[in-house]
């Protein structure tokens, strides 16, 4: 159902973010026997107390709202997060794909708190804002941990790699590479329309046009390599396995649900980004090195310059369900 005031919405928003702490919970219980190495699984381990006191912190929130939270909306985060961990589980180098998917996640809670604590605000109720702000201060430090485990989860992938086979890993890499290009390719077909802001319409649509450009690049990396069109395929097929779906739905919010998406597929960019860079360090190719780095730099600006207009698609959207007066 629409909301019909800010505090309909917030009650909203504040359900949206108690199912993205189940399945952050989920998660976070299953990290640490994914990490690969000692500090990584710690650091999961401090965020999975966290993730339980922001739970908690939610759901009193909620009540003091007069509203429960949603237990089908918390059954379907709890199953996806489920599927998260099984997907995690099931790729070869864990370690990394469970940085990079946390590393994304992280990005997307912040922005979520960060949602929910302007939208408080222009409500009038300092104090869920002030909650909200804490909380998303914790997600951009769990998320700026999760940036220094990037080298340690490289080591972790591939400790038990022969130094002969690193190409091949390489290989991997620039192939998952190339599917998240297929998959930000298709998130950024629908932005422009969707933006609901013009500058963020226009990031969108510059951004599609890098991407096609990096995805390019990295297609004549794996021509070079000679890599059949259906190994990258392959690739693309287990990448859509992440559901992303509880996050993303056709909200009547959609400028600012897809801003705070779009912000944490980048970052899942930015995670593959460093990863690449690092395998292609260790594998002695400098220029994969060098076009890993180059291509990093687009997509934290992208992020960047998304981050910079989210409270301008909330506007948007609060405008656009007649919630604020035009
Ligand atoms: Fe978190
Ligand atoms: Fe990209
Ligand atoms: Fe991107």
């Amino acid at each position: 159902m629409a909301p019909n005031n800010l505090n309909e919405q917030l009650v909203k928003y504040l359900t949206d973010v108690h199912s993205i702490e189940r399945q952050a919970l989920v998660q976070m219980r299953a990290a640490p026997g994914l990490a690969g190495d000692a500090v990584t699984a710690g650091i999961f381990d401090a965020h999975r107390a966290e993730t339980e006191e922001h739970d908690q912190l939610v759901a009193e929130l909620l009540e003091r709202h007069g509203a429960s939270p949603s237990k089908l909306k918390d059954l379907l985060g709890t199953l996806t997060g489920a599927g998260f961990g099984a997907f995690a589980a099931a790729q070869p180098d864990t370690p990394g794909k469970l940085v990079a998917h946390a590393f994304s996640y992280e990005h997307m809670e912040q922005a979520a708190y960060h949602l929910l604590a302007a939208l408080a605000e222009r409500a009038g109720e300092a104090g869920t804002a002030a909650t909200a702000r804490g909380i998303q201060q914790q997600e951009q430090a769990m998320g700026d941990r999760l940036a220094g485990c990037f080298d340690r989860a490289v080591d972790a992938a591939l400790r038990d790699v022969a130094p002969e086979a690193l190409p091949q890993q390489l290989v991997a890499y620039l192939t998952d590479a190339h599917a998240i290009e297929e998959q930000s390719l298709r998130l950024l077909d629908r932005g422009p329309e969707l933006a609901g802001v013009p500058a963020l319409a226009t990031t969108y649509a510059q951004h599609r046009a890098e991407s096609v450009e990096q995805q390019r690049l990295i297609e004549a990396e794996l021509d070079r390599r000679e890599v059949a069109p259906s190994g990258i395929k392959d690739a693309a097929l287990r990448l859509g396995a992440l559901n992303w779906g509880l996050f993303f739905q056709a909200q009547p919010d959609t400028p600012a649900k897809l801003a705070a998406f779009a912000y944490a597929f980048e970052h899942l960019e930015i995670a593959a980004y460093e990863l690449l860079r690092r395998v292609a360090q260790r594998a002695g190719d400098t220029e994969v090195e060098a076009l890993a780095g180059r291509i990093l730099g687009e997509e934290q600006a992208a992020a960047e310059k998304i981050w910079n207009l989210l409270d301008e698609a909330l506007t948007v959207s609060l405008r656009d369900q007649g919630l604020l007066a035009a």
